[in-house]
C-alpha cells in the first residue's frame, strides 16, 4: 500500500461521499473538437494518437477547458484506446467512421499481442499527467481513467464502433474461453495502467463502460461488474485514498451491483437513469456523478437550465454530488452553453 497525500480538493471530497457545501462540477469530453482551439492544435498534430502521445500536446489539450470554464476537474487528455494500441491492435481514427481497429478474432491472435510492459509504452501519458499536475491550481484535481476490459474488447473484436456487437456478443456465447482470456489480459493491464496514472498524479480515476448497457443480463456480472471490480480491488490495494468512479453507461438497474461494491467510490449515471432512483438506490452507499442529457448542452437554452436545477435539487442532498453529463460533450456543442452550465452550477 502507498500512502498519498491526495489533494483533499471539494471534487475528491464529494467523490469520497462527503457533502461540501457547493456541487463540483467537471464534463466528460470537456477537451475535444467543440473547442475551436483543440480543433486548431489538432490540425497541426497530424493524428490524433499524435496528440496522446505527445506529453506537452497532452498536457495543453487537457488544460484548454480549464483556462475557459470554472471547472472543479481536468481529465488528463488520452483515449481508452491507447491501452489495444500499445498491446499491437493498432487503432487509427477516421473523421467518418471513428476508430477502426486491427480485428482480433482468435485465441491465438490474443496471445500474439503484447500487453506485457504496457506501461512502459504508455510512459507519455504519466509524463502528460506529471507535467499536468504541476500546471493546475491546487484546487483542482486531476482525473486518470481507463475503458473496461469489455467495453475495449468490444472495439477490438469488432474493429471498431458497432451497431449491434453481434461480432463480441456471439463469441460470448459460443466460444466463452476466448473471450475471457481477453478480458483477463485487459484487467490485468488495466489495474497496471490505473496505478501508474495515480503514481504520476492523478488524483481519481474514472473506469469507462461505455457498452455495458448491450449485455444481456445473464452476462452482465461476469463480463462487465467482475473484472471492474476486480481492478478496483487492485488499484485499492495500492491507492485506498484515491477515489474511484465508474461509468457503467445504460446499465439501468444494474448499477446498483456496482453501488455494493466496498472498491467502488462513485457511480456516474447516464441520462437514462432516474435521478430519484439513483438518489434512492444508490447514493447512501455510493457518491452520484450526473446526468445532464448532453443533447440538453448542445441545445441550451431554458431546457438546459430548467433540467440542470432539477437534477441538483435531487441529487444535492447533503451526500457525495458531482455534476457532470449523462455521457460526453457533444462535437457542435456551442461554447457559451458550456460557461452557462458551469455558471448555473456554481450558483447552486
Ligand atoms: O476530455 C476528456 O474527456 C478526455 C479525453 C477522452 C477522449 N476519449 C478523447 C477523444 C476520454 C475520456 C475518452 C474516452 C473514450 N474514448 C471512450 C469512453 C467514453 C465514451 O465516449 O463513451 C470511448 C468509447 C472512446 C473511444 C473513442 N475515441 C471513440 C468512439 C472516438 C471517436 C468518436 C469521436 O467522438 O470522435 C474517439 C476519438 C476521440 N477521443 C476524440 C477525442 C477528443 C476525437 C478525436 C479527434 O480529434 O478527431
Amino acid at each position: 500500500m502507498i500512502e498519498t497525500e491526495n489533494l483533499e480538493t471539494d471534487l475528491v471530497l464529494a467523490l469520497k461521499g462527503k457533502s461540501v457545501g457547493r456541487v463540483p462540477v467537471w464534463l466528460m469530453r470537456q477537451a475535444g473538437r467543440y473547442l475551436p482551439e483543440y480543433r486548431e492544435l489538432r490540425s497541426r498534430s497530424g493524428s490524433f494518437l499524435n496528440l496522446c502521445y505527445d506529453s506537452n500536446l497532452a498536457m495543453e489539450v487537457t488544460m484548454q477547458p480549464i483556462q475557459r470554464f470554472d471547472l472543479d476537474a481536468a481529465i488528463i487528455f488520452s483515449d481508452i484506446l491507447v491501452v489495444p494500441d500499445a498491446a499491437g491492435c493498432k487503432v487509427k481514427f477516421s473523421p467518418e467512421k471513428g476508430p477502426i481497429l486491427s480485428q482480433i478474432r482468435t485465441a491465438e491472435e490474443i496471445n500474439k499481442l503484447d500487453f506485457e510492459n504496457l506501461t512502459g509504452r504508455l510512459s507519455p501519458i504519466y509524463e502528460a499527467i506529471k507535467k499536468t499536475r504541476v500546471a493546475l491550481s491546487k484546487e483542482k484535481a486531476l482525473i486518470g481513467f481507463c475503458g473496461a476490459p469489455w467495453t475495449i474488447a468490444s472495439y477490438m473484436i469488432e474493429g471498431g464502433t458497432s451497431r449491434d456487437f453481434l461480432k463480441i456478443r456471439k463469441l460470448a456465447v459460443e466460444e466463452p474461453r476466448t473471450l475471457e482470456l481477453l478480458l483477463k489480459k485487459l484487467e490485468g493491464c488495466l489495474a497496471s495502467h490505473l496505478i501508474a496514472q495515480i503514481s504520476a498524479g492523478a488524483n481519481a480515476v474514472q473506469i469507462f463502460d461505455s457498452w455495458a448497457g448491450v449485455l444481456a443480463d445473464g452476462s452482465f456480472k461476469h463480463l462487465s461488474f467482475d473484472p471492474i471490480h476486480r481492478i478496483c480491488k487492485k488499484v485499492k490495494s495500492m491507492y485506498p485514498e484515491i477515489p474511484i468512479i465508474v461509468f457503467p453507461r445504460l446499465a439501468g438497474t444494474r448499477y446498483t451491483q456496482f453501488s455494493k461494491s466496498k472498491y467502488i467510490d462513485a457511480l456516474s449515471i447516464d441520462q437514462t437513469i432516474p435521478c430519484e432512483w439513483a438518489a434512492k438506490n444508490l447514493q447512501d452507499k455510493v457518491a452520484i456523478q450526473g446526468n445532464l442529457d448532453p443533447v440538453l448542452l448542445l441545445s441550451g437554452g431554458d431546457k438546459m437550465v430548467k433540467e440542470a436545477q432539477r437534477i441538483c435539487s435531487i441529487l444535492n442532498q447533503n451526500k457525495g454530488f458531482v455534476f457532470n453529463l449523462g455521457h460526453g460533450v457533444i462535437k457542435d456543442t456551442p461554447v457559451e452553453n458550456v460557461v452557462t452550465l458551469c455558471k448555473l452550477v456554481r450558483e447552486q
